[in-house]
C-alpha cells in the first residue's frame, strides 16, 4: 500500500502491483503477480531494465497503462482517438495521483497536445484480492474527441504465463473453454451482438505450462460489461505481452464534447499462485461480496420451477394451475410463469411490447394465478423481454420509430422482433411504467428478464449507440430495483448470451444456458464457473429427452446437475411417472440439505481425465465438503481413476459417503462401494488420505454422476 518516491504499491493477499507514476513521467505497471514483502521499486526498476536491440528504435519504448498511440508501442494502442483526423498520437504523463482508499489509486495523466486526460483508476481488492482496473477519458479540449477504442487498462502478462484459453460458444453451447495454440501476434475476439454473447464470453486464463487446476501460477480477466466488446492478447516480437479489453465501438460511435467524460467498463483481473480454481474462488468471492449488492445475502435461493419448456407459448389456466400444485408438492419454492402471457403473444412473432395481460388467455388478469402460486407457499416470477418489440404489436403499430436501426439499412430478421431505442427517455419511461404497474398490482417478486436477439445494426439518430443502449438498459434495471427493493432479477439472454459481472451488478442471477441436457450442462458450468459461482447459475432439470439435443437422459443425473447450481426445474411435471417424481422430490430436497454450502462454500474443479466432470464445494472451515463425479462417456482405461479431494483439512477425518444416487450401483463386484460401505453408512478417512491417497472411483456407466459428501466427525 505504500507510495514510494513515483510509485504506488498495492498488496493483498498474494498479489502486488507496483505502479509507476512519477509526475511528469508515463504511467506503468512495473510489477503485478506473486506478493512481495518488501518491494523496493527502484531496483526492481533497474532488474527489469531492457536495452536497445538491433533493427529497432534507438532506446526501447516504454510501456505505459495505455499503450496510447503517440507511445509507439507494437501492437494495438490502447487508446487511439482524433479530433476531425487530427490529434491522434495522445501520450499520456501522470499529472496528479490520488489514493481514495488505501487499496485504490487514482492516476491523474494528461496530453497537453491532444487535450486529453486520461485517468487510470486501479484497485485490489484488499479482501478478495481481484485487480479493478478502469480508464476515464476527458475531452480537455475545445473540439469534439472521436474515440475509436480505449481499453480499460493494457496490462503486462508474465513472461511465464505461457498457456492462454479463451472462450468460444454458442446458443446452447455457451462458455467453452478453449485453448490457444502459442503465437507470436495477436488473439483477437471482437463482439458486436450487442450483448455479453454466446460466442465471445470476455474472458481470458492464462498459467504457466504447469498449471492445472490444483497449482501453478495464472491469471485470470474479465471484462464486467454487457454489450459490444474486444478482448486481445498482443505477443510483441521483442518478448513483452499485453491484454487488453474494452468496449468495442462502432464507427463513431464515441464522440466526447468538450468537457465531456467516457469511463470505461472495470476489467477485472486476477492472480494465484495455487491453480485455477483458487483463481476461480478469488472471482467468485469478489462476485459475491463486493460487485453484487448484498440485498439477497441473507436469504437461501429458493428452487425454481419455470413453465417454460413445459408449456411454451400454450398457457392453458388449468393446466398452470395443475404445474403449480405438483411443483410445490416436489419441493419448489418460486414459480416462473415464462414467455406466453401477454398481449397477442401466442407464438413467438407477436405481442412483445405488450405488457400486459393476455384477455384471451388471463381473461381476469394474473392475479388468480399469482394468488394459487403464492398460496402454495411459492413465490411468483414473471417473464419479460424489455428491450423487444414485434413488427406486429400495439407498440410498434403506435411508435415505429421506437427502434435501433441504421437508415437504409434493412433489419437482418432474428426471432421477428426488433430492438428497442433505450437511449431514448420516453421508451425506457414505457417500459418502467408497464413493469412498474405490473409489479405494484401483482404479489411479483422476481423477474426473468430475457433478450433474445443479436443487435446488429443499433443505429440511434443517425449514430451507432449500442455503448449508450447498455448504460440506459443498466439504468432501467437500477430504475426498477429502486422502486421495487425486494425484486429479484435473473439475466437472461436465450440463456447465457448475458452474463457478465456488469449485468450481475443489477441482478441476482443468470441463465446458464438454454440446454437443459445434463451432458451439455456439466460441461457449460464447468466453463461457467471459471468466473461465476455455483449461487449465481440457474440450473434446471429438464424433460428426460432434452428438448434441444434430443438426448435422452436419467432422472438421477439430471437432478445431479443441476443440483451444483441454483436449482430447478423446467419440464411436464404432469407428465412424469410417480417414481421419476419420487427421485426429483428426493434429489431437491438434498439440494436444500445442502444449499447453504453448495452457494457460500469454496468451490473447486478437480482434473481428471475428459470422460470425467468432477467439481466440489468445501466450507470455509473445512468441516465439510460436496463433490460430484460426473462419468460423462466411459473411459479409456478398463476402469475409473481415483479422486484426489481438494481443499479439506489433511489433520481432520471426515465420515465419506456417497450420497447420489440412491441405491449407488457398481458395474461389477465385489467394489470400493463394498470395501468401504461408501454407498451406505459411509467410512471414517483422514482428510490427508482423501487428499494425497485418492479414493477409487466405483466402475460406472457413461452418463452416472456421483456425489460424495465429506463431513468432518
Ligand atoms: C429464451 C430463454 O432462454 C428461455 O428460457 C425462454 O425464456 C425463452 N427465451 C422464452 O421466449
Amino acid at each position: 500500500m505504500a507510495d514510494q518516491n513515483g510509485y504506488v504499491i498495492l498488496t493483498a493477499g498474494e498479489t502486488s502491483l507496483v505502479l509507476e507514476c512519477a509526475i511528469g513521467e508515463r504511467p506503468n505497471m512495473l510489477y503485478w503477480g506473486a506478493r512481495l514483502e518488501a518491494p523496493d521499486p527502484d531496483l526492481i526498476k533497474a532488474m527489469t531494465t531492457r536495452q536497445h536491440a538491433p533493427g529497432c528504435a534507438d532506446t526501447e519504448i516504454a510501456s505505459s497503462l495505455l499503450n496510447e498511440t503517440g507511445t509507439g508501442m507494437a501492437g494495438l494502442s490502447g487508446f487511439s482517438a482524433h479530433r476531425n483526423g487530427m490529434a491522434w498520437a495522445s501520450l499520456f504523463r501522470v499529472t496528479r495521483v490520488l489514493r481514495p482508499e488505501p487499496h485504490r489509486v487514482e492516476i491523474v495523466c494528461e496530453d497537453e497536445i491532444t487535450k486529453v486526460r486520461a485517468t487510470h483508476l486501479i484497485g485490489l481488492d484488499p479482501d478478495c484480492h481481484v485487480i479493478t482496473c478502469q480508464t476515464q477519458i476527458e475531452n480537455s479540449g475545445d473540439t469534439a474527441l472521436a474515440i475509436d477504442w480505449c481499453a480499460s487498462a493494457s496490462l503486462p502478462l508474465d513472461p511465464r504465463a505461457t498457456r492462454l484459453f479463451g472462450f468460444t460458444g454458442r446458443w446452447s453451447g455457451e462458455f467453452h473453454l478453449e485453448e490457444i495454440a502459442p503465437f507470436l501476434g495477436s488473439y483477437v475476439r471482437e463482439n458486436k451482438s450487442g450483448r455479453t454473447s454466446h460466442d465471445n464470453f470476455p474472458g481470458l486464463l492464462v498459467g504457466a505450462d504447469e498449471t492445472n487446476e490444483q497449482a501453478g501460477p495464472c491469471f485470470a480477466f474479465h471484462l464486467g460489461w454487457s454489450g459490444n466488446n474486444r478482448v486481445r492478447v498482443d505477443r510483441l516480437s521483442d518478448g513483452r505481452s499485453f491484454v487488453q479489453m474494452g468496449e468495442y465501438f462502432f464507427p463513431g460511435e464515441t464522440s466526447l464534447a468538450p468537457g465531456e467524460v467516457y469511463q470505461t467498463p472495470p476489467l477485472y483481473a486476477g492472480f494465484s499462485s495455487r491453480g485455477f480454481s483458487a483463481l476461480s474462488r478469488k472471482f467468485h468471492r469478489h462476485l459475491r461480496y463486493k460487485v453484487m449488492d448484498g440485498r439477497i445475502d441473507g436469504k437461501s435461493r429458493p428452487i425454481h420451477y419455470n413453465t417454460w419448456e413445459a408449456v411454451y407459448f400454450d398457457h392453458d389456466h388449468d393446466t398452470l394451475f395443475k404445474l403449480a400444485d405438483k411443483a410445490a408438492s416436489v419441493g419448489a419454492e418460486r414459480y416462473i410463469l415464462d414467455d406466453g402471457w401477454f398481449g397477442s403473444r401466442r407464438n413467438d412473432k407477436a405481442g412483445l411490447g405488450d405488457w400486459w395481460p393476455s384477455d384471451e388467455v388471463y381473461p381476469d388478469g394474473l392475479c388468480p394465478l399469482v394468488k394459487h402460486v403464492t398460496g402454495l407457499g411459492m413465490e411468483f416470477g414473471l417473464w419479460f423481454e424489455p428491450e423487444m418489440v414485434n413488427p406486429d404489436s400495439d407498440l410498434f403499430r403506435t411508435h415505429p420509430d421506437w427502434i435501433l436501426q441504421a437508415e437504409g439499412v434493412e433489419q437482418i430478421p432474428f426471432r421477428g422482433q426488433f430492438v428497442l431505442d433505450l437511449t431514448r427517455p420516453e421508451v425506457c419511461d414505457y417500459l418502467f411504467d408497464c413493469m412498474h404497474k405490473l409489479l405494484s398490482a401483482h404479489d411479483i417478486s422476481y423477474v426473468k428478464w430475457d433478450m433474445n436477439r443479436d443487435v446488429h445494426h443499433p443505429g440511434s439518430r443517425g449514430r451507432p449507440a449500442i455503448s449508450q443502449q447498455t448504460r440506459a438498459l443498466y439504468a432501467l434495471i437500477e430504475r426498477l430495483r429502486e422502486a421495487h427493493p425486494n425484486l429479484e432479477i435473473e439475466s437472461c439472454s436465450s440463456g447465457g448470451g448475458r452474463a457478465d459481472f456488469g449485468i450481475l451488478r443489477r441482478t441476482d442471477r443468470i441463465w446458464t444456458s438454454d440446454s437443459n441436457d445434463a451432458l451439455d450442462r456439466q460441461r457449460i458450468q464447468r466453463g461457467a464457473s471459471h468466473f461465476f459461482p455455483l449461487e449465481i447459475m440457474g440450473a434446471h432439470v429438464g424433460p428426460e429427452t432434452c428438448h434441444i439435443t434430443g438426448r435422452r437422459l436419467s432422472m438421477e443425473l439430471r437432478v445431479a446437475t443441476a443440483l451444483f447450481g441454483h436449482m430447478g426445474m423446467e419440464l411436464n411435471l404432469l407428465e412424469e411417472s410417480a417414481e421419476s417424481l419420487e427421485v426429483l422430490k428426493a434429489g431437491i430436497a438434498l439440494h436444500k440439505e445442502h444449499r447453504d454450502l453448495l452457494h457460500h462454500g469454496d468451490f473447486h474443479r478437480l482434473d481428471t481425465p475428459e470422460h470425467v466432470n468432477a467439481v466440489g464445494v468445501v466450507s470455509d472451515d473445512k468441516s465439510e465438503g460436496l463433490f460430484s463425479w460426473c462419468n460423462l462417456t466411459g473411459h479409456r482405461q478398463t476402469l475409473p481413476g481415483r479422486m484426489y479431494v481438494p481443499g479439506l483439512d489433511a489433520s481432520k477425518t471426515y465420515r465419506a459417503k456417497i450420497i447420489w444416487p440412491k441405491p449407488v450401483r457398481s458395474i461389477s463386484r465385489p467394489s470400493v462401494l463394498e470395501a468401504t460401505d461408501l454407498g451406505g453408512e459411509g467410512m471414517d478417512i483422514p482428510g490427508e488420505a482423501l487428499m494425497q491417497v485418492g479414493l477409487q472411483v466405483p466402475l460406472l456407466h457413461p452418463e452416472t454422476c456421483l456425489i460424495y459428501h465429506f463431513q468432518a466427525v
